[in-house]
């Protein structure tokens, strides 16, 4: 067979090309007339090996692994591969596809490149702290460069799941609470990574994923149940999904839940009636790990039903399972599906390897020599470190302990603290871990021999072995001492007498958020805790930097700790980055994306929720009959978008240019800020905005634009938002998007709880 295909079928490309019966076509155009070119010459097997998507075998999740892999591309039977890794290995395996299949069609190679390729940059949920929309832009360009240079041409990011649930270990993977910011965020990404030409050899084709509401299963757990009202949909939790859609994001992931009933692989309403006629999403859509099997176990049917119905839902591309490949033959025989939806399936999928430009050249993304130069460069290292001290949020500095000077003896303890491989927290599977910067080697490297640095682990990340062990897979371990706990702690307090100051690195280890990490108790682990009151009874300063990827409930440590500064977890330069933001070469200016609370119970718990009908009187903390707990106030631990520098910011009172307003007219509202402080620094300046009367019941505030604008010491400026109806606009009970008259509260702070307000009225 070897390339006499190949052949026939340039030809007929050339012929689609230059028949002069196209006339004037754009390139889409041109791009679906070229696939149609080769499904003339694809046989029904052929087309169906379109939509498979195995596992490489590298490494993989879930349950089912692929074999033979290089046969079935000899077959025609593989579409695409992921997770495999190098440039070389790749080349080798689209050779295979390219020179050994009957018809040579290039593979599509896709892979995990969620927060960075070898050079990583902290986590989404970290990086969304930072509100910096071009640096976050720049992490998925860095990201895209060195993937690509190393044979990969599609990354299975951004990930835009809102999610309002620290329990669920996925909440690390996505851009916090807020649906606004999550958009602006996915719009950002997906420029990072196609740039504006998908053919270019260092731009990828992005994925965007869990869809739809793979954030919201019930009790946090991963993979659970998800029941929401159309309105929560529209109005909260499909928005960066659309903004991503919008932005011409290539392909889209289902998720792994149901919605209404039906799990999103297998829901039409979902996939084509949102998706494709109400969105217009013109790429392919993808499954997300066996998700069609899996509609099994859901109760669905056998594999042959739940295959037919996922391809009948608009589900083109088959991960792993293999549900495709194997039953569509038979369904299409029985009438369950037409050859025309696998032919569809097929062309979306062969339109997507034309916008990557791998049918000019299936060899685009695996030039060897790139990838020596350009993955995990210094240069690339350098921005990853500013983008990690962008996103290191200071939580309380009591006392202004920091930042802390660069002398004396400093004494670093805890479980975090010499532990390079878990630096690049959960999906991270390209990252040199081993490579990455520990905060133990930041600090030595910050300080030189200007300061001592003295260790100690003084405590396990969890005290539970069976639990650290569950914890400590994808190769970063935890390195469990199995000394007794006292004895960890006594030898910790021998180091820290000697110290001026303490910095104590605590928190969870980086797979115990991700995926399949969901955990009921968010805080910190009672042998880490044990371990701090001890540091503070030497009646030494105590920096506690934390380590998570989730909003822990830290309300023990808010009381008795003078210092949080959380780093989440900061990527490949971790440590130097954290060491920038504890000596202050960097004013920290991150803000959470997500609520932290008081204790699990107040879970979920975000800013932007519904008044209820028993709202508690602002300023009170609990009464009789009154939407509230008992035994803890309705008040978050730190509110969305909050974040300290080590300079204050002061806001003047809001002003607004009109307060009565009428259709299209634009509303000015501006506010005086101050840097009141004694150093530099950033703020991110907040504008909510809350629709005081409406058809259906609206939250108390929601989020409609920020700036981060930074300041020198004692500077003032004003700073001006422009309000129109678009920010107004909403999804009423009949799911029609428009605004509607009446009043509005406009809010401006430095996070959601903190803010200047004031009030118009807007008619039609
Ligand atoms: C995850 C996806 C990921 C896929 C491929 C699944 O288990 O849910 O987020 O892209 O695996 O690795």
């Amino acid at each position: 067979m070897k390339n006499t295909g190949l052949i026939l079928f340039s030809i007929v490309i050339a012929m689609s090309v230059y028949n002069p019966s196209i006339g004037q076509t754009t390139t889409e155009e041109r791009f679906v007339q070229k696939a149609d070119s080769i499904l003339s010459l694809m046989t029904l097997e052929e087309k169906l090996g379109q939509l498979n998507l195995p596992a490489a075998g590298d490494f993989t999740t879930g349950q089912a692994a692929s074999s033979n892999i290089a046969e079935k591309i000899k077959a025609g039977k593989v579409g695409g591969l992921f997770n495999i890794k190098t440039a070389e290995k790749i080349r080798d395996v689209q050779k295979v596809a390219v020179e050994e299949s009957r018809l040579g069609i290039p593979l599509l190679f896709g892979m995990d490149v969620i927060h960075g390729y070898e050079t990583v940059f902290p986590i989404p949920l970290g990086i969304s702290s930072s509100w910096d929309m071009k640096l976050i832009e720049k992490s998925a360009r860095i990201a895209a460069i060195e993937a690509s240079a190393d044979g990969i041409n599609w990354t299975f990011s951004p990930m835009t799941d809102v999610s309002r649930d620290p329990r669920w270990g996925r909440v690390s993977e996505g851009n916090g609470e807020d649906p606004y910011l999550g958009a602006r965020i996915a719009k950002a990404m997906i420029k990072g990574y196609q740039g504006d030409d998908l053919s270019l050899n260092n731009t990828i084709m992005a994925c965007v994923k869990h869809f739809a509401l793979y954030g919201a299963p019930e009790a946090g757990r991963d993979y659970h149940t998800v029941d929401m009202s159309r309105q929560k949909m529209f109005n909260e939790y499909f928005l960066p999904y659309k903004a991503a859609v919008e932005a011409g994001v290539g392909s889209v992931m289902t998720s792994f839940n149901d919605i209404d009933g039906i799990p999103a692989s297998g829901n039409k309403w979902l996939m084509t009636e949102v998706l494709r006629n109400q969105w217009g999403f013109d790429g392919f859509v993808v499954t997300d790990y066996t998700a069609i099997n899996e509609m099994i176990d859901h109760g669905l049917g056998d594999l042959q039903t739940v295959s037919a119905m996922a391809l009948n839902a608009g589900v083109e591309m088959d991960m792993v399972g293999e549900g495709f490949l194997t039953t569509l033959e038979k369904s299409l025989k029985e009438g369950k599906v037409t050859e025309k939806q696998i032919e569809n399936a097929a062309r979306l999928i062969l339109v997507a390897k034309f916008k990557l430009g791998l049918f000019d050249d299936p060899y685009r993304y695996t030039g060897a020599e790139r990838a020596k130069k350009e993955v995990f460069t210094p240069e690339n290292r350098k921005i990853a470190r500013e983008i990690a001290s962008q996103s290191i949020v200071l939580l309380k500095n009591e006392g202004s302990i920091l930042p802390i000077q660069k002398k004396g003896t400093i004494a670093l303890i805890g479980p975090l603290a010499d532990n390079r491989e878990n630096m690049t927290g959960t999906w991270s599977v390209a990252g040199k871990f081993e490579e990455s910067v520990s905060l133990h080697d930041g600090l030595k490297n910050a300080v030189g021999d200007r300061a001592k640095i003295i260790y100690a682990k003084g405590a396990n990340v969890v005290a539970d072995s069976l639990l650290e062990s569950r914890v400590s897979i994808f190769g970063k371990p935890t390195y469990r001492d199995n000394r007794p706990a006292s004895v960890l702690i006594e030898e910790a307090l021998e180091v820290a007498k000697n110290a001026d100051v303490i910095v104590a690195a605590m928190g969870e280890s980086a797979e115990m958020t991700g995926e399949a990490s969901s955990m009921t108790n968010i805080e910190l682990d009672e042998k880490q805790r044990e371990l701090l009151k001890a540091l503070l009874e030497t009646g030494k300063p105590v920096v506690m930097v934390l380590f998570t990827g989730r909003p822990m409930a830290l309300k023990w440590e808010d009381e008795n700790m003078p210092v949080i500064l959380n780093a989440w977890f900061a990527g490949s330069e971790a440590g130097d980055a954290i060491a920038d933001v504890l000596f202050g070469d960097v004013n920290p200016s991150a803000k959470i994306t997500a609520t932290f609370p008081q204790n699990v119970g107040q879970v979920p718990i975000y800013y932007n929720h519904k008044n209820t009908g028993r709202p508690l009187p602002e300023g009170e903390w609990f009464q009789k009959f009154r939407s509230n707990y008992l035994d803890v106030s309705n008040d978050p631990l730190y509110p969305f978008g909050y974040g300290l520098s080590y300079t204050t910011f002061e806001y003047g009172d809001l002003k607004l240019g009109n307060t009565d307003l009428k259709g299209d007219q634009k509303l000015q509202v501006s506010v005086n800020l101050k840097n009141t402080g004694k150093y530099d620094g950033s703020e991110v300046v907040q504008l909510y905005i809350r629709d005081l009367v409406a058809s259906i019941t609206r939250p108390v505030k929601e989020l409609k634009g920020f700036q981060k604008v930074p300041l020198k010491a004692g500077e003032s400026k004003i700073i001006t938002f422009e309000i129109s109806t678009e920010d107004l606009k909403f999804y009423n009970y009949d799911l029609d998007f428009d605004w509607e008259p009446g009043e509005f509260e406009i809010m401006v702070g430095g996070n959601s709880r903190d803010v200047v307000k004031g009030k118009v009225n807007w008619v039609k």
